[in-house]
């Protein structure tokens, strides 16, 4: 079991999001580009999930440096709005590999920041 933690300026995420056209489908995931841009303020929610996903490779350890895709770990919000973790190819083999059973996020924006908290159970 094991914990991670990220914070990000959503600003930064702002700027990646209008210089570089390729920034949402090289991090993201079909589903979690579509919850964002429906969004008053995109901008808050892409940082919500880059955080989390930054914050899921800190919990991950990952110490043999195994090639980790942030678009493979994938944020999607419940029914409720609870965000939930799915993992996709590399990362869901890691998973498995590691025997991990739950990935819990939290997640949380404001107009200037996002951050995320992570936690692993094995
Ligand atoms: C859930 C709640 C506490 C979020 O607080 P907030 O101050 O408005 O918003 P924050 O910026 O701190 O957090 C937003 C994030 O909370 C998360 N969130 C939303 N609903 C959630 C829920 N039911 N449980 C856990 N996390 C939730 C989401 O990840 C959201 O970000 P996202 O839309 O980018 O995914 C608030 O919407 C609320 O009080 N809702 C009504 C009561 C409720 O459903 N409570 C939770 C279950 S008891």
């Amino acid at each position: 079991m094991d914990i991670g933690v990220d914070i990000i300026e959503i600003d930064r995420i702002d700027r990646l999001l209008k210089k570089y056209p390729n920034f949402r489908s090289r991090f993201f995931t079909d589903r979690e580009i579509s919850y964002c841009e429906h969004k008053k303020y995109p901008a808050q929610h892409y940082a919500a999930r880059f955080a989390a996903k930054e914050s899921i490779l800190k919990a991950l350890g990952n110490e043999q440096g195994e090639i980790l895709m942030l678009r493979d770990l994938e944020i999607i919000n419940s029914r409720s709005g609870k965000p939930e973790v799915y993992l996709h190819n590399q990362a869901y083999t890691f998973s498995q590999k590691h025997g991990i059973k739950t990935i819990k996020v939290s997640l949380s924006h404001c107009q200037t920041y996002a951050v995320a908290v992570t936690q692993i159970i094995t």
